[in-house]
């Protein structure tokens, strides 16, 4: 009974997958026999922590269950070389033995006469991603089902690589094979996948934008998991849990699994551990998901950032401009950019907010993470005790609970 049933981190599927039953379902549709549904070819974008990762975990269980083989790979440079020389080989291997030393390897080829060892040395057949993908979907197809390929972390850098396994995908579906492809990145990664030559395929293809969960759907993200596992929890507990939470997923996990840890022996989860769950979970936010997002950005992008955080709501983008001390076109690049990369959202014409719940707080408690890239809380303390005092002012914050 004792046992935490919430997952805080990235990538780890949740005991309670909320809000996506109905995408799922376009899914079930492409696995189901027959149906042919523009999400056989999918992207799925949306800000760090929102559930992509979960989601094409859900998606492949759901393949798995339907029979359907998976080629699951995390976009990287040399993904192809795993796949032909590693994965593509071992799921072959499992599901035709025979046919995969005969035609692969090459290691049962027949002693023939010198004139044809030439040729088998000059051309030899080389195992290749588009004809085992070819080899692995016909074989799917003879028992009834498919081959899907699920692709996560979608990068600029590994285009490439995500360009080879496309134009081989393409050219099966062409051909009406029982193939589906899904690939997962944040935003800024989907619009130069989108942008980049010989990857017009994804021009096509399902653009799926994950949002945060509502109201609703982060109560039940909460309550049915503990429900489950045997405790309770109070109606104004989960209401202030769900609410803290912003429906913001990683967000749900961390307060629910703080939540349940406060007083595991007790049934019900009471609005205490809650509120002592939300304060550690907000605290916990900037070490998992802002801090981690700011590295990534240029320290004009986070100017920008630090500029809207004066405000308590959605920031006029003249206003951010004009504290940034930039012209608004130059602003205007800066707000491209944290849009794309699923930091910040534009919730009505000439106005910014923030996507990811806590950074504005964040922000204003620790304004040197936007600026300098990372010192702690702690290494001011040292600071201080060797007299430095060429920063006068500033405030130190307490140290980050969590
Ligand atoms: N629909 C959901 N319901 C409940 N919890 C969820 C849901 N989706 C994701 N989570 C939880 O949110 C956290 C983040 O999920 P995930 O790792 O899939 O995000 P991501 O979008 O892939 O992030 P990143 O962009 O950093 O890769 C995990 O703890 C996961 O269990
Ligand atoms: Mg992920």
């Amino acid at each position: 009974m004792h046992d935490n049933p919430f997952r805080p981190g990235f990538g780890i599927s949740p005991p309670m997958l909320a809000g996506r039953d109905a995408l799922l379902d376009e899914w079930r549709e492409v696995l189901g026999l027959g149906a042919w549904s523009p999400y056989r070819a999918a992207l799925v974008t949306g800000m760090r922590g929102v559930g992509k990762t979960v989601l094409l975990n859900a998606l492949e269980d759901e393949a798995r269950a339907r029979d359907w083989t998976v080629v699951h790979g995390t976009l990287h440079v040399g993904l192809i070389e795993v796949l032909e020389h590693d994965r593509l080989p071992a799921l072959l291997e499992e599901q035709d033995p025979e046919a995969f030393s005969r035609e692969w390897t090459g290691l049962t080829l027949p002693q023939i006469g010198g004139a044809t060892t030439q040729v088998v040395q000059h051309y030899p057949r080389e195992p290749r991603l588009e004809s085992m993908l070819e080899r692995l979907v016909e074989l799917a197809e003879a028992r009834g089902a498919g081959l899907l390929v699920s692709l996560d972390e979608v990068a600029a850098s590994s285009l490439d690589e995500l360009r080879r396994i496309a134009i081989a995908v393409q050219h099966l579906q062409r051909e009406d094979r029982r193939i589906a492809i899904v690939a997962a990145g944040v935003p800024a990664s989907i619009a130069a996948a989108l942008d980049a030559d010989g990857l017009t395929f994804f021009r096509r293809a399902q653009q799926v934008r994950l949002d945060t969960l509502t109201l609703a759907e982060a109560r039940a993200a909460i309550e049915v998991p503990v429900r489950e596992r045997g405790r309770t929890i109070g109606e104004a507990a989960l209401d202030m849990a769900a609410r803290a939470s912003e429906g913001y997923p990683f967000l749900v996990q961390s307060i629910g699994a703080r939540a349940w840890e406060y007083q595991p022996s007790v049934t019900e989860i009471v609005t205490d551990a809650v509120q002592h769950a939300v304060h550690v979970a907000h605290a916990a936010m900037g070490e998992s998901v802002i801090v981690p997002a700011l590295r990534g950005l240029s320290g004009r992008d986070r100017d920008y950032l630090i500029a809207m955080a004066e405000d308590d709501g959605p920031a006029s983008t003249i206003d951010v401009a004009e504290r940034m001390g930039a012209t608004s076109g130059n602003a205007g690049r800066q707000r491209a950019r944290l849009l794309d990369a699923g930091v910040i959202v534009a919730p009505e014409r000439g106005r910014v907010d923030f996507a990811i719940p806590r950074m504005r707080e964040h922000l204003r408690a620790h304004p040197h993470d936007a600026q300098l890239g990372l010192p702690t809380a702690a290494r001011e303390t040292f600071r201080d005790g060797a007299g430095a005092t060429e920063q006068p002012g500033r405030e130190l914050d307490g140290p980050a609970v969590g």
